[in-house]
């Protein structure tokens, strides 16, 4: 034989080696055609955590009966009718051991009818259906995990017929991640049945200091976590909004149709947040083009905050077609204003919603006034304004002119500048764009990062000095 085609022959087989050790690798990428718009839906955990007292607390405990009474709940209420469309289940869904042919199987008790029933309730209502599982060895409540089981697991899931599914990542270790999540993804897809893939991959390794790839994780995600888990306080939910506005420069670019940053579950509705805090939290969610995952209590949500998860008007911003994660465009004295290009596009003018939120905890409202070319609202022919939760209408206002809103401690505005066309000065339908002519996804980044500022609070001094004292008092205090 000649020497130097076994040589060839020798490195091909070493090439079809490689390439067969790594085929998942190779074909991972996201191709289920999910969330072009960021999912909404309900999910279990912050609210009912794991609870499987099923005999003392049956009706919290997490069991099949609670998620058909979700199920219901979502569409008698109008929340499916809003764009509520994902039944989820977390942890704690399992039994603690495989079954005898080594697949994933229920609690037996919880979930006497299996989860392939429950979805197909869930799905008898119109609905989705979503699942949670762990890429380690266990859940982090200690249920079988995926690890060593992904195939198999991938398949269940889809015999089940689920539509989402959670991958969480307790016991497994943070930099195999790079490499699990998206095998798991390539089993997912190559079911053939579309299923969301949320994952935790950047949380894990954002905690133990590995700095997240964002280009591989949105190619095998539909949405990932990268901060803390919520918890029932205004506490939690203002670490998670200094999270966004600090690292804004990492995680907005990677916002877009099919792939989002996801800061964990909306938690109006539930004891630890007021309503000006609620309607902070839903705004923020609205502008960061989040999942809207609430994990509340539907059957004894009050109807104040019923209102403000179906504000549709809202929903409309957090499900704009652009997909362009909103940024935090000014922050000072506890004043913040953030900012989201939307539709409709006129030339290369966005639309925008404006959040402004008083962190402040002084106990009147905070007056905020600024030009609106401050804010990046430059279009010539002028906006058409709204608060989004009020329904209060500004009329048209031009670049040049000044808005002025009262917001409440711990509260937002939230306010709608829609373009207003030259030729007609009426609304334009939503989703619209004329004559767009460069990268939508590059412009909303020259936003001004330090607006002329012409705030005036409450009992303080509009004078320099004075703002320098209340920093110091508030540093002291
Ligand atoms: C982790 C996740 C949570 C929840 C719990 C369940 O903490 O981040 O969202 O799924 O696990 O144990």
């Amino acid at each position: 034989m000649d020497p130097v085609r076994m040589e060839r022959r020798q490195i091909l087989r070493f090439i079809s080696a490689v390439i067969l050790l790594t085929s998942p690798l190779l074909t991972s990428t996201l191709e289920n055609g999910l969330a072009r718009t960021p999912p909404m839906g309900w999910l279990a955990w912050e609210r009912f955590r794991c609870n499987t007292d099923c005999v003392n607390d049956p009706d919290n405990c997490i069991s099949e009966r609670l998620f058909m009474q979700m199920a219901d709940l979502l569409v008698s209420e109008g929340y499916a009718a809003a764009g509520y469309e994902y039944i989820n289940v977390d942890d704690c869904w399992l039994a603690k051991t495989r079954d005898a042919s080594g697949r994933l199987q229920a609690d037996p008790e919880r979930f006497p009818s299996g989860m392939k029933a429950l979805g197909n309730y869930i799905h008898s209502k119109g609905l989705k259906f979503g699942i949670y599982e762990d890429y380690g060895n266990y859940t982090c409540a200690g249920y079988p995990g995926i690890l060593g089981y992904l195939e198999l697991d991938a398949n269940t899931f889809a015999e089940w017929n689920v539509d989402y599914v959670k991958l969480d990542g307790c016991y497994s270790h943070p930099v195999d991640m790079d490499r699990g999540y998206p095998e798991f993804g390539y089993y997912l897809n190559r079911t053939g049945r579309p299923m969301l893939y949320s994952c935790s991959w950047p949380v894990y390794q954002i905690y133990s200091g590995i700095e997240p790839n964002y280009t591989s994780i949105k190619s095998s995600c539909n949405i990932w976590r990268n901060f803390d888990d919520i918890q029932d306080s205004w506490q939690s939910v203002q670490t998670i909004i200094d999270y966004y506005g600090e690292n804004q420069d990492a995680i907005v670019p990677h916002a877009g149709p099919g792939h989002w940053n996801d800061p964990d579950m909306l938690i109006v509705g539930n004891f630890g947040l007021s309503y000006e805090q609620s309607k902070s939290q839903f705004a923020l969610w609205a502008i960061w083009a989040s999942p809207l995952l609430m994990s509340v209590d539907l059957r004894t949500i009050k109807p104040d905050y019923k209102a403000i998860i179906q504000n549709r008007k809202i929903i409309a911003v957090n499900q704009d077609i652009l997909g362009i994660q909103g940024r935090r465009i000014y922050k000072d004295r506890g004043i913040e204003i953030w900012a989201r290009p939307i539709t409709p596009v006129v030339r290369s003018d966005f639309s925008y919603a404006i959040v402004f939120l008083n962190r402040r905890t002084d106990g009147t409202p905070s007056e905020v006034s600024v030009i609106n070319r401050e804010l990046g609202l430059t279009h010539e022919a002028g906006y058409i304004v709204e608060d989004l939760y009020t329904n209060k209408d500004y009329g048209i206002l031009t670049p040049d002119d000044k808005i002025t809103v009262d917001v409440n401690p711990s509260g937002c505005v939230m306010l709608r500048f829609t373009v207003a066309s030259a030729f007609q000065k009426t609304r334009l339908p939503q989703n619209h764009i004329f004559g767009l002519s460069s990268n939508i996804n590059q412009d909303h980044r020259q936003l001004p990062q330090r607006l002329q500022w012409l705030a005036r609070f409450p009992n303080i001094a509009r004078s320099l000095e004075g703002a320098d004292q209340l920093k110091k008092r508030e540093v002291s205090e």
